[in-house]
């Protein structure tokens, strides 16, 4: 039999580069709706407390209007737990937050945060939600995400995404050995973090995993492949509005 790994789309990017105008295009939910015609399983948008990318009316709308099921990033504090119970996605996952990172740069320290992140299971899964959390491909972690009650972990895969050669491969059997004991433990595994076309595979192939979320390499790659469609429909467009004069 052929396992089937959900897809999860991040569109965090679609949202940077609007803000950036700071008007309305590109609108995340466009591509998310474009994500769910091209066989995305899921959506998933981290709402950061700065807001530098997705916004509040962004998740909104996402739960709304998108027919999949959404997945919520976020840290594990009060303002964000209470705007996940108000928007009630089908899934969180919890990762670390600081101000001055560029991207998530770490698992979640479950082990020294256990109290907090426990309240935070509680309350999300209490709404109905489920919880992932996002952590480092260590044994202690895992068994510290089971102890707290969440359901699922997301095993950090940008180091693996960061190596190469040697330390990669070293780096991708450390991740087979937590997606083993993470599955062992009763916990389901997701993976992400850096994943592009040439690092998915031996991912998605370790047999614990079940879903993967995917967006920087997505999003960017995007461009290249779709420059040449709206370069072409533009000169297109300038043509037909110049014809006859
Ligand atoms: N998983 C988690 C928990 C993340 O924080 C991110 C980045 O927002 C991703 C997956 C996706 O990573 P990338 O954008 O590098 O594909």
């Amino acid at each position: 039999m052929t396992k089937r790994v959900r897809l999860g789309v991040n569109i965090d990017h679609v949202a940077t580069l609007r803000n950036a105008r700071g008007g309305d295009h590109p609108d995340p939910v466009r591509a998310a709706r474009i994500a769910r015609e091209a066989g995305a399983d899921q959506i998933t948008a981290h709402l950061r407390e700065d807001r530098r990318h997705v916004r509040d009316d962004d998740m909104a709308r996402l739960k709304e209007e998108i027919a999949l099921p959404l997945n919520f990033e976020m840290a594990a504090t009060a303002e964000m737990i209470a705007i996940a119970r108000r928007i009630a996605p089908h899934s969180v996952c919890l990762v670390p937050e600081r101000r001055e990172e560029r991207t998530t740069e770490g698992g979640l320290d479950v082990i020294a945060n256990r109290v907090q992140v426990a309240e935070a299971v509680a309350a999300l899964t209490e709404a109905g939600i489920r919880v992932a959390l996002f952590v480092e491909p260590d044994l202690a972690q895992l068994d510290a995400a089971r102890a707290v009650g969440a359901p699922v972990v997301e095993l950090h895969t940008g180091r693996y995404c960061d190596l190469n050669g040697g330390a990669r491969e070293a780096e991708l059997r450390r991740l087979a050995a937590a997606a083993r004991h993470a599955a062992a433990i009763g916990l389901a595994v997701h993976a992400g973090h850096g994943l592009g076309f040439d690092t998915v595979g031996p991912v998605v192939a370790l047999p614990e995993v079940e879903e993967v979320s995917i967006g920087h390499f997505m999003i960017g790659e995007a461009i290249f492949l779709g420059l040449g469609t709206v370069i072409r429909e533009m000169r297109r467009r300038i043509d037909n509005a110049c014809a006859g004069l």
